[in-house]
């Protein structure tokens, strides 16, 4: 019998989040388009009497270690499915910033349902793994699948993109996180002030842009640069106007685009290579205006089962 599983799950950043009008089920149509980068979360799964969790790493109070967490739920639904109890110590190794939008969150719910699968021997078909991530949340399935890929519907209808090369990041970690449904609501509650509405029949249906999916297919950052958008940022920026010193440092310290990830508060700047990524970082962790700075290159693997 396996003893332990470790499955190594990256972070996101969305290099387009087209958010559509609110649906009646409460979210969101969008076109998400999902880059995997190099900031991974390790998650360790072992025989036990009963279902714990544990996290280590420099954000580890952060994250709830009760039946809420991402990967308890996925190991629950993987093991409802194959009518098994879920009896497995979860241990979570966190390097992927917590609350930030970059789906750390997401990534222990994929490790953890690829983990658990592997210790149990469930074997289950990959169909089945995506569906269970889908219901696990809206970005779990990318966290999953890795690499670049576009997500329609709330974001869990995976296309996966052509790329080349690799692109460089910079994140800034924000003090403090921000709730994914607050952002959502905020973005609503923006749009009919301004008189717009907020509804699918008031905003035109999210797509992708072609230009940024040629520059992801041609792994060009400058056009990359040029076409990132993300639909969240003003209402991300409502919520939290000092992320607008934090974007204004990293166009300063040289970015080529300066955005917030996902619902924030991380905020994302490409670079145009590794060696500027690691001097933008210089200067964007002198500049005063986030907790932390991280770089990393993507796209990389999906969650990847590495012990
Ligand atoms: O799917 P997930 O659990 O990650 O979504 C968290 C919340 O984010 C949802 O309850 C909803 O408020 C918002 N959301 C949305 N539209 C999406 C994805 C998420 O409104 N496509």
């Amino acid at each position: 019998m396996t003893a332990s599983v470790t499955v190594r799950v990256p972070a996101k950043v969305n290099v387009q989040l087209a958010v559509g009008g609110l649906r009646p089920d409460g979210f969101h149509d969008l076109a998400n388009v999902f880059l995997a980068v190099g900031l991974y979360d390790e998650v360790t799964v072992t025989h036990a009497d009963g279902m714990r969790i544990t996290c280590a790493g420099p954000d580890a109070g952060q994250v709830p270690l009760d039946g809420s967490n991402l990967a308890a739920r996925a190991a629950r639904l993987l093991a409802a499915r194959y009518g098994r109890t879920a009896d497995v110590h979860i241990h979570i190794d966190k390097d992927i910033p917590v609350a930030g939008g970059m789906a750390g969150g997401s990534a222990d719910g994929a490790g953890a349902l690829l983990a658990c699968d592997a210790l149990w021997g469930t074997a289950a078909p990959r169909e089945e793994l995506l569906e269970i991530c889908a219901e696990l949340g809206s970005d779990v399935p990318f966290s999953l699948v890795g690499g670049a890929a576009l997500g329609r519907g709330r974001g869990e209808l995976l296309t996966p993109l052509e790329t080349a090369g690799s692109f460089s990041w910079v994140f800034a970690v924000a003090d403090g996180g921000l709730s994914t449904p607050a952002v959502y609501g905020e973005c609503d509650r923006l749009r009919e002030s301004s008189g717009q509405g907020a509804t699918s029949a008031d905003v035109p249906d999210p797509e992708a842009s072609p230009a940024l999916l040629a520059a992801l297919r041609t792994g060009d950052a400058p056009a990359l640069a040029a076409a990132v958008t993300n639909d969240l940022q003003p209402a991300a920026l409502s919520l939290r106007p000092d992320l607008a010193a934090t974007l204004a440092a990293g166009t300063q310290a040289g970015a080529l685009a300066a955005m917030v990830s996902g619902s924030g508060p991380t905020t994302a700047f490409l670079a145009p290579g590794p060696e500027e990524a690691l001097k933008t970082a210089e200067l964007l962790a002198a500049s005063g205006t986030c907790r932390a700075v991280r770089v990393a290159e993507g796209p990389v693997a999906g969650a990847t089962v590495v012990a």
